[in-house]
């Protein structure tokens, strides 16, 4: 049967790949973005009483207004910003799902949107599941700085959107205030949408500030902000997500969201709508900066290389160029199989499989399994001088 391609990616996604390879070898998993530690037991103990309590049937379309309410105070208490819960805030099945339905309320066959590369990879496909374009622009190396000349010379007439991550997967970098500035710069005068990327915005490290598109008040209006819970409370697996949007790019949303998913995990909001309100849960930053400090000074007994510690996010990258001179992809293969470490390389974030010798860690794991990573690693010492 002749089966459309709604997209140019083949095959599956590289964290299912790498995530597959090293089930196989039983390698030490650094490579998706998820925590190996248990979730707080108080957030277990909300799940299982929201389904003793009764909150087992659909939620409303745009989520519970409980988790909704509790949202906005957060937003309030952290940013100081005033966000609606009715009219601003959407409950998604995590922001994977906030992102592909927050393309498909504005995107139209022939448009364009510019992503700055390396990037997550969901979201070319999403942009042209709804008969897009992508248009990467480059990255800066090595700090992985945005060129802005370059990003407003890609912008067309045809361009629609630009999508934004900080802080930034794969790379570690965070946007200064300035970057937002010059965003504005670009935009102003154009009826151009902006995605802001930003599930990582708690995980920011060395006394650094997450600066959100929401606190900049021109761009806010024209733009659909994405969080998911699974990045701040370890709990990736319950895909619960949401968008902070102005209203009518809301309506927009809304749209779309409800003949996609209609509604989220019910007992989940409830969950997470009570351990929001909780005063004593500690900021999730100080625990992944122990962990990020930790992983930086296990690596130095190993041949990798560090460019720079990574700003936010739970990845670091390394450099393996005095390791050996092979392709990243077939590096972090033979890597997975042959020393039992799986890693995501970095030619997977970009569209032209630019290949800077670099691997993606995941350090969001427990001490142990960090210690027994670098163990392996370390032997890496002796073969690569043979491999050179
Ligand atoms: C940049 C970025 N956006 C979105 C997501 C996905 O978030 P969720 O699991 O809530 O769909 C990830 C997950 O790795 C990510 O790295």
């Amino acid at each position: 049967m002749n089966l459309p391609h709604k997209h140019s990616a083949t095959g599956t996604t590289i964290f299912t790949v790498m995530s597959t390879l090293a089930a196989q070898h039983n390698a030490i998993n650094l490579s998706q973005g998820f925590p190996d530690f248990p979730i707080d037991d108080r957030l277990g103990t909300l799940l299982h009483i929201a389904t003793t309590v009764g909150f087992n049937q659909y939620a409303p379309m745009m989520g519970l207004p409980l988790l909704r309410e509790t949202i906005a105070e957060n937003f309030k208490r952290r940013y100081n910003l005033d966000i609606n819960h009715d009219t601003e805030i959407t409950v998604t099945p995590g922001a994977t799902y906030a992102i592909y339905a927050a393309f498909t309320a504005i995107l139209q066959p022939g448009d364009e949107v510019i992503i700055l590369e390396p990037a997550y990879d969901s979201y070319i496909p999403n942009i042209e599941m709804n008969g897009a374009k992508a248009v990467p622009v480059s990255l800066s190396t090595p700090d992985f700085s945005v060129d802005w000349n370059k990003v407003k010379d890609a912008v067309t007439a045809k361009t629609k959107a630009i999508i934004v991550n900080t802080p930034h997967n794969p790379t570690g970098a965070i946007w200064a205030k300035e970057d937002w500035d010059k965003l504005a710069d670009i935009v102003r005068d154009t009826e151009i949408f902006i995605l802001s990327d930003e599930v990582y915005e708690q995980l920011v490290y060395d006394g650094q500030k997450h600066y959100s598109v929401l606190e900049h008040a021109e761009l806010r209006e024209r733009s659909f902000a994405l969080y998911s819970f699974g990045k701040v409370f370890h709990n990736t697996g319950w895909k619960i997500g949401y968008c902070i949007a102005p209203p009518q790019l809301t309506d927009a949303f809304r749209h779309i969201h409800q003949f996609l998913a209609f509604s989220v995990n019910t007992p989940a909001q409830y969950a997470l709508a009570q351990y929001l309100k909780l005063e004593d849960v500690p900021p999730v930053n100080i625990m992944l900066q122990e962990k990020r400090d930790n992983f930086l000074d296990l690596i130095k007994q190993t041949p990798f290389t560090i460019h720079k510690p990574t700003s936010g996010s739970y990845f670091q990258l390394a450099s393996y160029e005095h390791i050996s001179d092979m392709p990243d992809m077939e590096f972090a293969q033979w890597l997975t199989k042959e020393h039992g470490v799986a890693t995501i390389p970095m030619s997977a974030f970009y569209s032209n499989k630019q290949d800077n010798k670099l691997l993606r860690f995941c350090f969001a794991k427990k001490e142990e399994t960090l210690q027994s990573a670098i163990e392996r690693l370390s032997k890496l010492e002796a073969v690569a001088a043979s491999l050179k």
